[in-house]
């Protein structure tokens, strides 16, 4: 594969170099180009000498000096020849440009070209790095795909001590491999193919009462519903977010719903049955609940404690009894077994997939940034996603998807 490495003109440009080098170990060919600014931290002839290939470090290349026509287009050809652009570091300045579609030099000209998967790696002083309109810019780059790797805490070149530090090169590497694993294909082509679909989603944890001030609930942080509604609003879907209590920005243009028992998310799921086509089941939904709970702080008094719970309502599998001929999408939190149990629940909830994930896995499934799943389809298919970041898994399950309604609707 081949990828495209950006490099923007900050103090950790020299790191971009270790990236390259991570980059070829991990199979890949690196095309690098460098911004102006970039060249006043690392020169062209380093990446040559490390990827064996020119370097491209300005809208007209040295190559064509007289600026002809196939220099002029060359961005476009660059654009076409990769599979992943990574751009490290994303200074502050480059992220504005990017998210405001400014093109005026190779590299910002290049990414609006670009129709493929784009990696960010931040780097910047902690100021700039929280700024709102850094903020603002990141939000406009997360929602349109983008696959962030997130800048570290640590001592900065301006002698701070903060978040700002550009992420290890071989995690960067690595988010790259993951992403080319999970066979993320073009964003841009995707976009506008949920035109039309109004997508119910349900994410996060339910909280459920045990008095005035406990409840029971679990370590969903909300990160894969929420990726998986920032994914559908990118590719072009209406997107109802039946939210539990997480700590998480709603992707804009999501029509949210809060939500904290396992009840009220059932009653806001029902209510938008009608106007959705597709539902999807990302919620870690409490199984059992107090009922009657008391709404007063239970006094400490007994050595020890029992508690009588009841199961909650079971969502999946209600929609599953009247869905109609709308997609039902559910998740299978497993510890072991996977496919099988993902297969038993895709049989009796009545789904048409299940996105199965070893919840137990390091780095995986519950409040981590990636995910490694399998999709299981109602067709008998089961697809391993290899690991990536849950923005790459939604897409995934998004690409199956359409391609298994049509299958579905083929066969009736
Ligand atoms: O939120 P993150 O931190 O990103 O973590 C993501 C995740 C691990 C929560 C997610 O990938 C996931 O696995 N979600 C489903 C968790 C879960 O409840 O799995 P389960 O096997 O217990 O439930 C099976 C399915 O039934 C799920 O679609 C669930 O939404 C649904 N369910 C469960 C119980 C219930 N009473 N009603 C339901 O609808």
């Amino acid at each position: 594969m081949n990828v495209a490495l950006g490099v923007g003109g900050g103090i950790a440009a020299y790191k971009a170099a270790e990236l390259a080098r991570a980059l070829m170990e991990h199979g890949f060919s690196v095309q690098a180009i460098l911004t102006d600014a970039a060249q006043e931290f690392i020169t062209p002839l380093t990446f040559a000498a490390l990827t064996g290939r020119k370097v491209i470090s300005n809208l007209f290349s040295a190559a064509n000096p007289e600026g002809t026509l196939a220099s002029a287009v060359e961005h476009i050809s660059v654009a076409e020849q990769h599979d992943i652009l990574v751009i490290a570091p994303a200074t502050a300045d480059l992220m504005a440009k990017l998210a405001h579609g400014l093109a005026g030099d190779f590299l910002t000209t290049t990414y609006l070209a670009f129709t493929g998967p784009v990696v960010l790696a931040p780097a910047m002083n902690s100021n700039m790095w929280n700024h709102p309109a850094t903020r603002e810019n990141l939000r406009i780059l997360r929602e349109r795909g983008h696959v962030i790797v997130e800048p570290e805490d640590g001592l900065l070149a301006c002698g701070d001590v903060g978040p700002g530090r550009l992420a290890e090169p071989q995690k960067i590497a690595d988010v790259v491999a993951g992403l080319a694993a999970s066979g993320r294909r073009a964003t841009v082509r995707q976009h506008r193919d949920l035109e039309g679909e109004v997508i119910l989603i349900t994410a996060g944890p339910t909280q459920e009462p045990l008095d005035a001030v406990r409840y029971l609930s679990n370590r969903s942080s909300g990160k894969m519903g929420y990726a998986l509604a920032a994914g559908a609003l990118e590719r072009g879907a209406r997107v109802i977010l039946v939210a539990g209590p997480v700590h998480l920005d709603p992707p804009k243009g999501a029509e949210v719903i809060p939500v904290h028992t396992a009840v009220e998310m059932r009653a806001a799921v029902m209510e938008h049955l009608e106007e959705s086509t597709i539902i999807i089941k990302a919620a870690a939904v409490a199984d059992y609940h107090r009922v009657n709970a008391p709404n007063h702080k239970v006094k400490k008094t007994a050595a020890r404690m029992s508690l009588e719970l009841d199961p909650t309502p079971d969502i999946l599998a209600e929609l599953g009894r009247v869905k109609g001929d709308r997609l039902l999408v559910g998740f299978a939190a497993e510890t072991e077994n996977l496919v099988e149990e993902a297969r038993r629940k895709l049989e009796s909830k009545n789904c048409d997939m299940v996105v199965a994930n070893l919840v137990s896995a390091e780095g995986e499934g519950f409040e981590s940034d990636e995910n490694e799943v399998v999709l299981v389809l109602r067709t008998g298919e089961a697809i391993p996603v290899k690991r990536a970041p849950k923005t790459a898994i939604a897409h995934r399950i998004f690409d199956e998807m359409i391609k298994l309604r049509l299958a579905l609707h083929s066969s009736r």
